[in-house]
């Protein structure tokens, strides 16, 4: 299900001049450079994979924004159109999974934490970036949204940690600033999506 409005489609040609990308923090909870398929969910015009392109054997890009994609595709990553409540790929597909300032804009996010952890290989890591919604700052950007009618829905780290759990992750939380990140790696014992 496409969005009503697509807001990123919109921005796509100007998102990489406002957002400046910081991969230290995000390369050392992934341990890259590695060995492996990775999954860049929600990723956008690629601002973050391709920061990250030398430390992996392949990185794809997932979004649901074609606009976004078509700047992804401009840097030559290789891009799916999809959602991430339905991944079209295989279970343990991927070694690496990153999701960067996109968790809060999916549309089920129970469903895509499920999702996410089919894909992920045994073995392998999940690492989330969110704007850390406890933070005043954090707060008054939600705030915003809602005013501007995109449907994200920011959750405290704890609530993350949580939802992951819940589907059957084992999760560590890091904090920094305004923004936090959700290390998950799968239990033995996955659900099924
Ligand atoms: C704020 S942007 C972040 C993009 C990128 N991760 C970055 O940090 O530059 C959020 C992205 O999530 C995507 N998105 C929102 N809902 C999605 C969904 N259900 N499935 C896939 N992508 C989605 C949007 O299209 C958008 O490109």
């Amino acid at each position: 299900m496409s969005p009503i409005f697509d807001h990123f489609s919109w921005v796509a040609p100007f998102y990489d001049r406002f957002f400046a990308v910081d991969p230290g923090p995000l390369r050392d909870l992934l341990k890259l450079p590695g060995a492996g398929w990775v999954l860049d969910l929600g990723g956008g015009t690629g601002r973050v994979a391709q920061a990250l392109r030398g430390d992996s054997d392949e990185i794809v890009v997932l979004d649901e924004s074609v606009g976004m994609l078509r700047q992804a595709r401009r840097k030559g990553l290789p891009v799916v159109c999809g959602e991430a409540e339905h991944l079209p790929f295989v279970g343990g597909a991927f070694a690496r999974i990153l999701v960067v300032d996109a968790f809060h804009h999916l549309r089920d996010q129970q469903r895509a934490a499920c999702e996410l952890l089919r894909v992920l290989a045994p073995g392998g890591r999940l690492v989330m970036e969110e704007p850390n919604v406890e933070r005043i700052p954090v707060w008054l950007i939600a705030f915003g949204e809602k005013l501007a009618l995109m449907r994200s829905h920011f959750r405290s780290p704890r609530a993350v940690q949580r939802m992951f759990e819940a589907v059957g992750g084992r999760v560590r939380l890091e904090r920094e600033g305004a923004r936090f990140w959700a290390v998950v790696e799968a239990e033995d014992e996955r659900p099924l999506a």
